[in-house]
């Protein structure tokens, strides 16, 4: 075979080689397989010695420049073929652990709120607020608590120096709502309560509520058990056991308070439930006549009643939860877990 055909064949060859190669290991080779003292280019210059003396130059001249070629065209894909392999490494190593993205979620006291809410809304309750920051008008007065009245006490909260309080209950929208609308009424209305509390286990300095108020002609007590059972159904399963016990707000009569059964397995459940197995969720009650005429709505037609739920309380039973407290420390740890 002639020489210029070997040429343009090992030529080709390596055109064809190293427009494919794609790790270093591979270009190692053909480096080897063309350069080394014993590769193709020089078994090309080895035959330049048969060659006839007046061609020897042409060729030899020929060689060099594809010798300086292949060389050049080696070195020149170095970079980017070990860049490549670099990047196929980090995106092939399944063996690294993956990233934790934080997604973030719920707070278990919104969860809870937004479960009440749906419970309500179902039944045509629609949601109204009332403010945190309130003047003692519609936290106590409107609600027949006078400056006198003993009442004050177990809602002992934390005054402003205009003579504001931090709410002490949900009841203020209660006010609020029957001031800016006309009778009938049926709303929910949730919000962050404040009270002056011992903090335990059980109780702190701020708190959360759903209140309720349902006012028309002929709202009875019985309307009210039977949706509170409703409720209770709907939350906690139908094997729920409730229980009302009379009690005593100063903006309803008659008065009454709703116990769901915790039970009284361990330590802990007699310590939630003071013992009784027991726990106090909401307080409720049909609206005091005393209400109305405070709020301008005729007493002699309508008749409403109201109640009030404890957020943490229901939060507590359905998680287990067996201290207060831990809603409002902020530990993810804890929040985090409520997905
Ligand atoms: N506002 C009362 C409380 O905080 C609860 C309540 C609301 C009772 C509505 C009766 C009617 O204790």
């Amino acid at each position: 075979m002639k020489i210029d055909i070997k040429i343009n064949e090992v030529n080709e060859k390596f055109n064809q080689e190293i427009s494919i190669v794609n790790s270093i290991e591979d270009l190692e080779k053909i480096k080897n397989k063309y350069l080394s003292r014993k590769g193709l280019v020089a078994s090309l210059f080895s035959e330049l010695a048969n060659l006839d003396s007046t061609e020897r130059p042409k060729f030899g001249n020929i060689l060099n420049d594809l010798k300086l070629r292949i060389t050049n065209e080696i070195s020149s894909k170095v970079p980017t073929i070990a860049s490549g392999e670099k990047q196929n490494k980090s995106l092939l190593d399944i063996t690294l652990p993956g990233k934790i993205t934080n997604t973030g979620c719920v707070h278990p006291l919104t969860k809870v709120i937004s479960q009440i809410e749906s419970i309500f809304t179902k039944i045509g309750f629609s949601i109204a607020y009332g403010p945190e920051i309130d003047s003692d008008f519609f936290n106590f007065e409107a609600l027949n608590i006078p400056k006198h009245h003993p009442a004050r006490d177990m809602q002992d909260t934390f005054y402003l120096n205009d003579g504001h309080v931090l709410r002490t209950h949900t009841s203020n929208s209660q006010i609020h709502f029957m001031l800016n609308n006309k009778p009938p009424i049926r709303i929910i209305a949730p919000g962050r309560v404040y009270r002056n509390e011992d903090v335990s286990v059980r109780s702190y300095c701020l708190f959360h509520q759903i209140e309720g108020l349902y006012v028309d002609e002929n709202v009875t007590f019985s309307d009210l058990k039977s949706v509170l059972n409703y409720f209770a159904r709907e939350l906690f399963g139908n094997d729920v056991k409730t229980r009302f016990r009379p009690s005593y707000f100063p903006f309803t009569e008659p008065s009454a308070e709703m116990d769901v059964y915790w039970g009284l397995e361990s330590e802990s459940d007699k310590r939630i439930t003071k013992g009784t197995g027991w726990l106090e969720i909401l307080g409720c009650g049909m609206v005091d006549p005393e209400v109305f005429n405070n709020v301008d709505y005729d007493a002699s037609k309508l008749t409403g009643y109201a109640f009030g739920v404890g957020i943490e309380r229901i939060a507590m039973l359905l998680y287990g939860i067996e201290d207060i407290r831990e809603f409002y420390k902020g530990d993810i740890r804890f929040t985090g877990q409520f997905k």
